[in-house]
């Protein structure tokens, strides 16, 4: 089907869909044909700051909010990361030797990535508590939960810049890109954007790859007898079920793909999770292979809106997955558990899973 119809029109929603992996990188990273600007901020709440940061941005604009953020968010930094991730997830293991058993969502891949992140932006503890509920009332469009986010990031990027600190919001006030500064819009859009983009996504890599694992025991085996094979693993659970299935465009223009014309202004829909399943891409595709090389897989999506989080989610997904595989030597799903999935067309995950 992917072969024979690579592109499609969804006559119930009016979404282009696309599929196939050249198509998928094509309108990933043709920003000109495919623009991800979607219309002007309208409101004081979390989804429109979001609509002025750099993942609703097309070039020049984008080129430049990026540079800005970026210099916040360098490799070097993130690396600089690894001691404090190590000992957050050996106290969140603790719990669970203690216990024998786990909900691997709710006591591991969950509050891992939320608190590795407001330890980054800077977020007292205290108030750590709050981020899901305002990090699912902005992926579900909830006015009242987004607007009581977007008002807490507000007060608090006034305070660091009265009195800044070593965090990444006393960071990207200090930024800047020939003289100039990100706006208080493009900031709060900023901090919100890590907080939606950073946190489901790396809490679902780290329970789908269990779920591979569940799926291939003999992988879970190989890496467990030989630990080289961690990096490539990780990579292949992107692959095989990648946490983003999803991501959006609007044609800016009409565009010839896959043998049909996308009218401009028409919505399009382009399918990480079909992309990365591609046969003329990679042999075997529905195996889970944890060696697979090369593995040019779209997971991270491509282009000038490659994941700026990338290397912060493979490093807490390495430093992760190596203690699992340490510290639970029996680690196994919970017989007879029914796995319920996130109801969502672009995020790919469960809600609990039992170990
Ligand atoms: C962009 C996936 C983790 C921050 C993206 C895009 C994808 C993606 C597919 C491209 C969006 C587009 O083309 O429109 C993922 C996955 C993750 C992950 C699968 C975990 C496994 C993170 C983390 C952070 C982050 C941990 C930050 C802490 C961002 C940002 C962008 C982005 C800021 C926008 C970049 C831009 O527009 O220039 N991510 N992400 N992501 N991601 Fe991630």
């Amino acid at each position: 089907q992917r072969a024979e119809q690579p592109v499609i029109r969804d006559s119930s929603s009016g979404m282009w869909m696309v599929f196939d992996y050249d198509g998928v990188q094509r309108v990933l990273s043709d920003w000109k044909a495919f623009s991800s600007q979607r219309g002007r901020p309208r409101g004081e709440d979390a989804a429109s700051a979001l609509s002025s940061s750099i993942i609703s941005t097309d070039p020049p604009r984008h080129r430049q909010l990026r540079a800005l953020v970026e210099q916040a968010f360098t490799p070097r930094q993130v690396r600089a990361l690894a001691p404090r991730i190590v000992e957050l997830v050996d106290e969140l293991l603790v719990q669970v030797e203690r216990a024998g058993r786990m909900d691997f969502v709710l006591d591991f891949a969950y509050p891992l990535p939320v608190i590795v992140i407001a330890e980054i932006l800077g977020i007292p503890s205290a108030d750590r508590d709050a981020f899901k509920r305002w990090s699912d009332a902005v992926v579900t469009g909830n006015p009242s939960g987004s607007r009581e986010m977007a008002a807490y990031f507000g007060t608090l990027i006034e305070q660091r810049r009265h009195a800044p600190g070593e965090d990444l919001i006393s960071g990207l006030i200090a930024a800047q890109v020939e003289g100039e500064h990100l706006n208080p819009q493009e900031l709060l859009g900023f901090c919100i954007l890590l907080l939606v983009a950073g946190n489901e996504t790396t809490t679902n890599l780290l329970v789908n790859t269990v779920r591979c694992w569940q799926d291939a025991p003999d992988a879970l085996e190989r890496v467990r007898a030989d630990r080289t094979l961690l990096p490539s693993t990780i990579e292949e659970s992107l692959r095989y079920r990648s946490p983003v299935q999803s991501m959006y465009r609007v044609a800016a223009q009409d565009v010839e793909l896959g043998g049909q014309t996308i009218p401009a202004l028409s919505p399009v829909l382009a399918w990480i999770g079909s992309a990365n399943r591609d046969e003329a891409q990679f042999p075997d595709a529905g195996l889970f292979d944890p060696a697979r090389a090369p593995n040019r897989h779209l997971a991270f999506g491509h282009g000038v809106h490659f994941c700026l989080g990338a290397p912060l989610a493979r490093l807490e997904a390495s430093i992760a997955l190596d203690a699992v595989l340490e510290r639970l030597p029996n680690l196994r799903v919970a017989p007879d558990t029914v796995l319920e999935p996130i109801p969502s067309q672009i995020v790919s995950g469960v809600k609990r899973l039992p170990i």
